[in-house]
């Protein structure tokens, strides 16, 4: 998810790697290294921490040399660490590789490296990639990285550099980007294109399953029968700020249009033969089955997260869930013991009053499942298991990607649950997986159309206060969208249980009051568009967002409608969020707010 840089030229590689991975810092991560190829033999510089403390060893080594490779790493498996960090060298020091991405069977090709004499030497997935090159590497670095690539399955972006070839590097990717930048007598390789800008514009952007042997002079890619394709290059007249949002105007859009392949990251290294697993879980079936109530605490959109899993739980697994804000959880004494499951929800890993709220559920004997995105992060450390989301760096203050992620993994989670208990068959398992794995196709339909609901933001970003009304999980959904408008418009808004409305607030509706509707839940859906009617007489405004079956229905009483795809009621928020999303920072960005630094908010409340 990190940051990978490549070069052979003329130049010292050393400087153009450092130059390329401080380019790439933008993207967060927890460790660098680099690699050069020099008379033979591969140097490598790595290191937990920032950029800095990489140039602070490499002051006191002598990395000469014209060909190299380098890395940010954001850690996926193996905490945060020296020895985990980028590049790895196989065994016996012919292969060095930087990966961006996971290696889902790393478990079972690891297995059978150590039992061909290989030995490890750090905890990553990415180490076997190494020496599983080494394994079928003869005498063509090409065909032992394509023969290893057909054996692996996951997301890598990859450099690899090898002693026998002391002129040319190899590079791959699927579903981690990768880029080959065009110099005079010199080529690199980085996962975007800031990291190279300064160097060249002409570019060509690999595509999934591609490698490229990479010599001074040439670039060339083959596909993974070894057959040679052609890329055009193409120059960028990015410059280098936009080039760091990936050509968007803001982290918050690039991140929204990330969505997809954050789902299915979430999902994919999950699902085997059909069946969910999840590795190293100390929470055994028996814990499951004799759990008598399951807890979920987070704060803002995390807590709005746990809302929607609160539902998704009760539904699959039909055990009483408590959803709470962690700031409250940890003040008031909860009645939690051991013979409760704790969920504990937070992107960052590092929230202080989440971080406490799991002490509190652990000093009272209860079993902590964490759904961090942070690897190696305090709530990471202190749980008894850990979900990771591998949602990549969340730049943007607005958390969106990791929302859906979270979601995704609290699905799972469910299902899991749900199996576990019997109160969800195989066949419910197939069908829910089936709706899951469809998600990303749904989320890229709604993403390739963002006209609609930036023309509504476009009407409506004077508004003075906005209203997102919902019923059970689109509750738990108005919540989320509240708050993303709320943090990065400044338009004050409130979310609202749809049946709630009349106990009071609909006083507050008057003419030309905004009010939205998520209203994906089929068996409420009638009650939603009474709810539209009881505000609309009082004069407000509605946008209503629905599945597509709804639509024409909703569009008899909203003034809008943005319909999605039809999907299972239950998973509906992973893609109606979208909308939301898209809406508040529309209207953010109308008001000309700092739509990925907004006033006020830190990406991570480490204080009280
Ligand atoms: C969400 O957009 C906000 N940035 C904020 O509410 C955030 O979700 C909250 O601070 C929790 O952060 P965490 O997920 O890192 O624990
Ligand atoms: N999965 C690899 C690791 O944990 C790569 C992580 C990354 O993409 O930076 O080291």
């Amino acid at each position: 998810m990190c940051g990978i840089v490549g070069y052979v030229g003329s130049r010292e590689a050393t400087p153009v790697l450092m130059n390329g991975l401080k380019r790439l810092e933008y993207r967060g991560y927890d460790s660098a290294g680099i690699a050069i190829l020099h008379e033979g033999k591969i140097k490598m510089v790595k290191t937990k921490g920032r950029l800095a403390a990489l140039e602070g060893k490499l002051n006191s080594v002598d990395l000469k040399g014209h060909m190299g490779i380098g890395h940010t790493r954001w850690a996926t498996h193996g905490e945060p660490s020296d020895a985990n960090s980028h590049p790895h060298v196989s065994s016996g020091g012919k292969i060095a590789v930087v990966h961006n991405g996971i290696l889902e069977n790393y478990i079972k090709l690891k297995d059978f490296l150590i039992s061909r004499g290989y030995n490890f030497q750090s905890e990553t997935d990415t180490e076997v990639v190494a020496n599983l090159i080494d394994y079928n590497y003869r005498d063509d670095l090409v065909k032992a990285v394509i023969e290893t690539l057909n054996e692996m399955e996951g997301a890598y972006a990859l450099g690899v550099i090898c002693t026998d070839c002391p002129d040319e590097f190899v590079a791959a990717r699927k579903d981690s980007p990768l880029i080959v930048g065009l110099g005079k007598d010199e080529n690199y390789i980085a996962s975007d294109i800031p990291a190279i800008l300064e160097y060249t514009k002409n570019v060509i952007i690999l595509e999934d399953r591609e490698v490229v042997r990479i010599s001074a002079g040439r670039a060339e890619i083959f596909n993974l029968l070894g057959e040679r394709v052609y890329r055009e290059v193409f120059h960028v007249d990015w410059d280098v700020a936009s080039a760091e949002k990936g050509g968007y105007e803001h982290f918050m859009m690039k991140e929204i249009c990330e969505e997809p392949a954050v789902v299915k990251a979430a999902i994919s290294p999950r699902i085997r033969d059909g069946q969910i697993l999840f590795e190293n879980f100390s929470l055994t079936d028996e814990m499951v089955r004799s759990c008598e109530k399951i807890n979920i605490v987070a704060c803002g959109t995390a807590y709005h997260a746990g809302v929607v899993g609160k539902y998704a739980i009760e539904r699959l697994v039909r055990i009483s869930v408590e959803a709470d804000l962690a700031s409250e959880f940890r003040y008031r004494d909860p009645m939690v013991d051991k013979k409760q499951i704790t969920i504990i929800i937070s992107q960052s890993g590092e929230t202080l009053d989440t971080l406490m709220a799991l002490r509190e559920a652990r000093k009272k004997g209860s079993h902590v499942v964490s759904i961090v995105n942070v690897v190696g992060s305090s709530i990471a450390r202190e749980s008894d298991d850990v979900l990771y989301t591998f949602a990549g760096p969340e730049i943007a203050v607005a958390s969106t990607k990791a929302y859906n992620a979270q979601l995704t993994v609290l699905y799972l989670l469910a299902l899991k649950f749900g199996q576990i208990r019997g109160t969800v068959n195989d066949e419910d398992i197939r069908y829910y997986l089936d709706q899951l794995m469809g998600l990303p196709g749904n989320m890229e339909e709604i993403l390739r159309d963002k006209k609609e609901i930036q023309r509504f933001a476009a009407g409506h970003y004077n508004a003075g206060s906005i209203f997102f009304i919902g019923r059970n999980i689109d509750y738990a959904l108005s919540m989320e969208g509240s708050l993303k408008l709320k943090e990065i418009s400044y338009i004050h808004s409130e979310a609202y249980a749809g049946g709630e409305l009349k106990h009071g607030t609909i006083a507050l509706v008057e003419n030309g009051t905004l009010v939205i509707c998520p209203m994906t839940q089929d068996l409420l859906f009638e009650k939603m568009v009474s709810n539209i009617r009881e505000v609309k007489a009082r004069g407000a405004v509605v946008l209503a967002i629905t599945s597509r079956k709804h639509a024409p229905e909703a569009e008899k009483a909203a003034d809008a409608v943005i319909a999605i795809p039809d999907i299972d009621p239950l998973i509906a928020p992973v893609t109606a969020v979208i909308p939301l999303q898209l809406f508040a920072y529309y209207m953010s960005v109308m008001k000309g707010n700092d739509v990925d630094k907004p006033r006020n908010i830190a990406k991570s409340v480490t204080v009280e």
